[in-house]
């Protein structure tokens, strides 16, 4: 295989940005992350994955819950605020409106559309990133808007 094909075509799949909330016994933390799909019509089910070696991580594993905050295009800085991992950055949702979901995750007031989830299946044992499997469980849209794409944004992940 030619590793630069691999890693130009992979980071040509087209995906959303979005901004991922974790609860686990009323401590709060958020991630951006991009690697999300939907998987089933009914449940309605969607995908995301999650790297094994992240603060999020392990929140979703005890607490079986997160919530998706999509943004619009404009909000590229309040994704960038959601990259720093939570053990360099500390409480990353200080300063950031949010309030608790019907999971207890947090949905930022500021986002344009929400939803959350309950964790029915986590995979991928050899991956990185873990495959987590939520059914959606809430949802509310506050603003109808173009979402923030990764490619809106510039940046990479993925290869
Ligand atoms: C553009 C972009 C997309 C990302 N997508 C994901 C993703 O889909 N899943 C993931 O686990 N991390 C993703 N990350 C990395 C996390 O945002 C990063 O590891 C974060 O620091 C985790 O925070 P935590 O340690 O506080 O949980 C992405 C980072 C960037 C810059």
């Amino acid at each position: 295989m030619d590793p630069q094909a691999k890693k130009t075509v992979l980071r040509k799949i087209p995906h959303g940005v979005y901004v991922v909330g974790v609860a686990q016994d009323g401590v709060l933390n958020a991630f951006t992350a991009t690697w999300l799909t939907q998987v089933s019509f009914t449940p309605a089910l969607v995908a995301l994955c999650v790297r094994k070696d992240s603060h999020s991580f392990a929140m979703v594993q005890a607490s079986r819950v997160f919530s998706v905050n999509l943004l619009g295009k404009q909000q590229k800085l309040l994704a960038e605020h959601f990259v720093k991992p939570a053990a360099a950055a500390g409480e990353k949702l200080k300063g950031v409106p949010h309030r608790p979901g019907k999971t207890g995750a947090p949905i930022l007031e500021e986002a344009m559309a929400h939803f959350e989830c309950e964790v029915r299946e986590i995979a991928n044992i050899h991956g990185d990133h873990a495959l987590v499997i939520g059914e959606v469980i809430d949802a509310g849209v506050q603003r109808d808007e173009p979402a923030l794409t990764l490619m809106d944004t510039g940046w990479h992940y993925g290869g």
